[in-house]
């Protein structure tokens, strides 16, 4: 079965009431391709705004980050069953922003994982080396690290889509080369076939994330692992749209 080509829009802390209404009634008044799910991920304060004015079938809105408890004393936590209250089917975890500025580790990331997607939400989860690990040829080490962690606690993938985002392309206007990112995408796939088998591993969508354009996206059409993209600066422009309509 094909995977469904999946485009991810991380708007990160930026945004404001207007611009994102901007951003969705670009994508609402777009012709958007039936065979592409697309995901917008606006700041916490913003997710009612994104749900309530979302009128395309194929755009869904995701956090950008949640809690491994129900609720409770967790000043400043966002908690699953809120985001499910608000109509939220996804969330991404794991992204590098938090793992070095909020300091989570791959147990914490891994436990969050588990407890949404127990919960009945999605999760899109962000794996990459940084500039250093690259440099020390450790790339791959550091991924299965990664994801082991997430392994070892949760055993059905369905709802999990990989985002491989090494962190030196994040925001650097240097992306992967395609050819680079499938063979990590690639590499990646063996090892979750290894780990949660081979069907899972064959279903499991792996998005590439850093510097991805609306003029770069297309030259990973071709990039049979490469199952989408996770955008950060440019799902702020227009330029989005490029980005979703790369594949067809
Ligand atoms: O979550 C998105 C990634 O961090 C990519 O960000 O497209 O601005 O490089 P970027």
């Amino acid at each position: 079965m094909a995977r469904t080509f999946f485009v991810g829009g991380n708007f990160k802390m930026n945004g404001s009431k207007k611009s994102i209404h901007e951003i969705i009634e670009r994508l609402n008044n777009t012709k958007l391709p039936e065979n592409v799910e697309v995901v917008i991920a606006p700041p916490a304060p913003y997710l009612q705004q994104a749900v309530t004015e979302n009128k395309q079938k194929t755009v869904y809105v995701s956090a950008q980050n949640s809690f491994d408890k129900a609720s409770g004393a967790y000043t400043g936590e966002v908690s699953v069953e809120a985001l499910k209250d608000l109509g939220v089917p996804y969330v991404i975890l794991g992204h590098s922003e938090r793992r070095t500025i909020n300091k989570e580790d791959d147990a914490f990331i891994a436990s969050k994982t588990k407890f949404a997607l127990d919960q009945g939400l999605k999760v899109i989860l962000c794996i990459g080396e940084t500039l250093e690990e690259k440099q020390a040829n450790i790339t791959l080490d550091v991924v299965k690290r990664q994801l082991q962690a997430v392994v070892d606690v949760v055993s059905d993938w369905t709802n999990i889509v990989v985002a491989y985002e090494p962190v030196w392309a994040i925001g650097t206007g240097l992306a992967a080369t395609p050819s680079d990112a499938q063979d990590v995408h690639k590499q990646i796939r063996d090892f979750l076939a290894t780990v949660i088998g081979k069907d899972q591993a064959e279903k499991v969508r792996i998005l590439y994330g850093g510097s991805v354009n609306g003029k770069n996206a297309v030259e990973f059409r071709d990039k049979a692992d490469v199952d989408g993209f996770l955008v950060g600066g440019a799902s702020l422009k227009p330029e989005f749209v490029d980005i979703i309509n790369s594949r067809n």
